[in-house]
């Protein structure tokens, strides 16, 4: 993993970079609300995009019955055509997460904590926007043609989540660090894969790129403010529960296809800014130690797909 990454900051950047994160959140977002669980300009952003129409899915029709097959686990991904793969994906990786900060929220009771305009965490807006990562998916898969209700995570997972739900910050933020750089890259790996997939339709591509690099430029922000947040000895221990966390999590994810593993510990263990591409860097809130546009090292959507092809 970059080492770049790993360096912690004097605990006053550190709070400067926490204020800094939810200032962009509100230049983002809008102005959050606790109570309703949503963001005023994400709120637009989806009203926007539900008015106006969509390309579709105009190749091999995808029936709801084959899709259901693999996304329960009828069958193993591994064996589904790859664009039906790339879909079942799609719809399960929100599955851990989307449970989670559910229950997260309603335990933690940001509505009254933020009330009477006291300024929220970063942690509090990072979380409510994990909920219109189930909305943005669904939308990418609907463009198929297709619908799927989120799968539960299994006792082992949400026992998991409910006590990093309850520990101590200090203990709780370098594992939810490391939950984050897996999304981050988990999601990545599935816009590459579209950029492969829907090569030849270059407008599909374009609005399932617009709903993923959401999520991405989402993501990328909740690595890089705990990242720029946490102390020397956090950082430490996210770095040491990488390789074990990932393979946890690549149990529940992947343990049906091979391919989307591997390339998910391969990226972890390589993890970097440089992965991502230009343009969603560029929205996302990126520390310049960790990233500038004019070093950009980082390759544009065009040069990653002829490189990764
Ligand atoms: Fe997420
Ligand atoms: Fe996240």
């Amino acid at each position: 993993m970059d080492p770049r990454l790993f360096q912690a900051f004097p605990a006053e950047v550190r709070d400067e970079m926490e204020s800094r994160y939810v200032d962009y959140c509100y230049a983002r977002f809008g102005a959050p609300d606790f109570v309703a669980r949503t963001f005023e300009k994400r709120e637009t952003f989806l009203e926007t995009y539900r008015a106006a129409s969509h390309p579709r899915w105009n190749g091999d029709p995808i029936t709801q019955t084959e899709f259901d097959r693999y996304y329960h686990g009828d069958a193993p991904v591994d064996e589904a055509p790859e664009l039906v793969a790339w879909l079942v994906r799609m719809a399960r990786s929100n599955a851990i997460e989307g449970w989670g900060v559910r229950y997260h929220l309603d335990r933690s009771h940001y509505e009254r904590e933020f009330a009477d305009g006291h300024r929220p965490t970063a942690r509090a807006l990072a979380t409510m926007q994990e909920l219109y990562h189930d909305e943005l998916l669904r939308e990418a898969v609907r463009l198929f043609g297709l619908e799927f209700e989120l799968h539960l995570p299994g006792w082992g997972m949400q026992q998991m989540f409910k006590s990093s739900s309850y520990l101590p910050e200090a203990v709780g933020e370098p594992l939810t660090l490391v939950t984050e750089i897996i999304g981050s890259v988990a999601f990545l790996d599935m816009r590459n894969r579209a950029e492969v997939l829907l090569a030849r339709d270059s407008e599909l591509l374009a609005c399932v790129r617009h709903l993923i690099d959401e999520v991405i430029i989402d993501e990328i922000g909740h690595v890089t403010v705990l990242l720029a947040t946490l102390n020397g000895p956090q950082l430490v221990a996210a770095r040491r529960a990488t390789p074990i966390i990932s393979a946890v999590v690549q149990r529940f994810y992947h343990r049906d296809s091979r391919r989307d593993g591997e390339q998910l510990r391969r990226d972890v263990s390589r993890y970097s800014l440089d992965l991502f591409p230009v343009e969603v860097l560029q929205q996302a809130f990126v520390p310049e130690a960790y990233w500038s546009p004019r070093a950009g090292s980082a390759r544009t959507s065009a040069e990653r797909v002829t490189t990764a092809s």
